[in-house]
């Protein structure tokens, strides 16, 4: 597939761990020496801050790059660390919905300008990871087209499920009509707690139906990665030897494996 590999970070319930796993996944893998790009695509910006950026930045930021105000190249940011860099996101975001409905080819205005750069400013990059918002919303149909893979991340809690087939009709249709090579890379179960009894239920039911979609890797519940965005800091630099960051590295190991073995067959 040659590099980048483009990951959208996707569920559309909110809370599910999207953002913590953007951070902390390509945070370990850039420890780890791969070279990493986070698209902040949620208006929220909690991506962004999470890197210890700021998302009232009024030029550098993905809705510029979108209205074509900006050049991609002037808006990309290095963050504290190393290999680790970020397109942050900004409240204007949550307008574009509306400002761009009379635009028929909208949903590939992100694909459009990451193609464009693939082989010039992006090249260098070894993933680029897009942190969806929690919707099905043109900003995140924009994630699905212009995306190689999918990683989805599961809340290990009732209901979790449920969305998951709304979220597969949807990635579906994407692959029918607008995006044919779009893969699912795999499914993530997050927050994970060995004492609750529903955590292994899901966890079950989830590897039942989705088989080796699901990563080996679970990411533990722990309170570390929650206060770890406030620093401004990815979890496994704030406290890289807590259970939360140890699940995160663990992943990143198990995802640059399964690349290998990709890249092998
Ligand atoms: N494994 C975890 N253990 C404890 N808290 C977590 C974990 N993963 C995420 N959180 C916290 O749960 C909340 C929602 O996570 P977040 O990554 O922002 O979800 P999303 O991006 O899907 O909305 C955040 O406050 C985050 O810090
Ligand atoms: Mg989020």
């Amino acid at each position: 597939m040659g590099r980048p590999t483009i990951l959208a970070v996707i569920n559309q319930k909110g809370g599910v761990g999207k953002t913590t796993t953007v951070i902390n996944l390509a945070a370990s893998l850039s420890i780890l020496g791969q070279n990493n790009l986070v698209i902040d695509l949620d208006p929220q910006g909690n991506a962004t801050t999470g890197l210890g950026k700021s998302n009232s930045e009024e030029e550098k930021n993905i809705y510029n790059i979108l209205i074509k105000k900006i050049d991609i190249k002037q808006v990309i940011q290095k963050t504290d660390i190393e290999n680790l860099d970020l397109i942050g996101s900004h409240v204007n975001l949550s307008g574009l919905e509306v400002e761009t409905a009379n635009d028929s080819n909208r949903a590939f205005v992100l694909k459009d300008i990451l193609k464009a750069e693939k082989k010039g400013v992006l090249e260098k990059y070894d993933n680029i990871f897009i942190d969806c918002p929690p919707s099905l919303s043109l900003l995140t149909i924009m994630a699905l087209v212009a995306s190689d893979e999918l990683l989805v991340p599961l809340q290990t809690e009732f209901f979790a499920l449920e969305g998951i087939t709304q979220l597969v009709k949807t990635i579906d249709r994407i692959k029918e009509n607008l995006n044919p090579e779009l893969k699912l890379r795999g499914i993530l179960l997050t927050m994970f707690d060995k004492r609750n009894k529903l955590s292994s239920e899901v966890d079950r039911e989830a590897r039942n139906y989705f088989k080796e979609k699901v990563y080996e890797t679970v990411i533990q519940r722990n309170v570390r990665l929650s206060e770890a965005p406030s620093h401004g800091l990815p979890c496994v630099i704030y406290d890289k030897n807590c259970v939360g960051s140890k699940s995160y590295f663990k992943l990143a190991e198990e995802f640059i494996k399964n690349n290998q073995i990709e890249s092998a067959a």
